[in-house]
C-alpha cells in the first residue's frame, strides 16, 4: 500500500507521518517512510542541490530535477518494497511537482506537468494521499524560526500559487483525503489513522 502526504512547507506532513509509522509498526506492519526529493543516494544527492539557496536553478531544470529524485526513489525503493507488501509512506510525491513546479513556478502548462510526472512515477500511484490543508499565512507562522532552503525562499504569492494548486488538485483527485491541519496533533492523527485502517481493510477484501 502507498500512503502519500501532500500540503505546503509546515502543514505537519512529517510530525503526521512519525505518528502513523508508530501506529501501523505497533500493528505489525512493515512499514517504510521516505522522503521526496530524497530516499536514495541518488536522490539525496539532487536534494542538496535542489534545496541550496546558495544556486540559481532555472525552472524547467528544476522540473526535471525534482522528477529525476523521483524516478530513482521509485525504482529502486518503492516498487520493490510494495512488491513485498510493505505499507510505503512518502513525505510527499508528485503532486509537490504539480503544485510547485506547475502552479507555484509556473515553469511549463499542467498537462506536461502531468507527462512528466508518469514517466517520473514509472506509471505508479498512491492508494490513498493526505493534503494537509492549511493556509499559507498560519503555516508561515509555525516555520518563522526555521533557516529557509532555496524552495522556502521563493515568497509569500509563490506559495499562494502553490496552495491554490493544492486546492484544484483535491478538487479533482478522488485519491485525496483533506485534512484539516490547523487542527491539533492528535485530532488529527486519529483522523488519518481511521482512513488508513478503512483502506487497510478494503483492501484486504478487494
Ligand atoms: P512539514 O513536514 O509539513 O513541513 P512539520 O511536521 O515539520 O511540517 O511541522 C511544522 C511545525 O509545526 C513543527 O514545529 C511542528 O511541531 C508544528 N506542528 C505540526 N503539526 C501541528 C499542529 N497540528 N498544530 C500546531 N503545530 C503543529
Ligand atoms: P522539505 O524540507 O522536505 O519539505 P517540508 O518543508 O514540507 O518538510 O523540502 C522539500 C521542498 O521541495 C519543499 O519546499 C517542497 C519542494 N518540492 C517541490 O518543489 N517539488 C517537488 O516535486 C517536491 C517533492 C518538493
Amino acid at each position: 500500500m502507498l500512503i502519500t502526504f501532500e500540503g505546503i512547507d509546515g502543514s505537519g506532513k512529517s510530525t503526521q507521518i512519525s505518528l502513523l509509522k508508530e501506529e501501523l509498526t505497533k500493528r505489525g506492519l512493515r512499514v517504510e517512510v521516505f522522503r521526496e526529493p530524497g530516499g536514495t543516494d541518488v536522490s539525496e544527492m539532487i536534494r542538496g542541490m535542489l534545496l541550496n539557496p546558495e544556486i540559481e536553478i532555472d525552472p524547467i531544470t528544476e522540473l526535471l530535477l525534482f522528477s529525476s529524485a523521483r524516478s530513482q526513489l521509485v525504482a529502486e525503493k518503492v516498487l520493490p518494497l510494495l512488491e513485498e507488501d510493505a505499507v510505503v509512506i512518502l513525505d510527499r510525491f508528485y503532486d509537490s511537482t504539480t503544485a510547485y513546479q506547475g502552479y507555484g513556478r509556473e515553469s511549463v502548462p499542467i498537462a506536461q506537468i502531468q507527462q512528466i510526472n508518469e514517466t517520473a512515477t514509472h506509471g505508479l500511484e498512491p492508494d490513498i494521499t493526505f493534503y494537509l490543508r492549511l493556509s499559507p499565512k498560519v503555516a508561515a507562522e509555525r516555520t518563522k524560526s526555521f533557516e529557509k532552503d532555496r524552495m522556502e525562499q521563493s515568497g509569500d504569492t509563490f506559495f499562494e500559487r502553490v496552495y491554490q494548486g493544492f486546492e484544484k488538485l483535491s478538487q479533482t483527485e478522488a485519491r485525496f483525503e483533506v485534512i484539516d491541519a490547523e487542527k491539533d496533533i492528535n485530532t488529527i492523527h486519529s483522523n488519518i489513522l481511521n482512513a488508513v485502517t478503512e483502506k487497510l481493510g478494503k483492501n484486504d477484501t478487494d
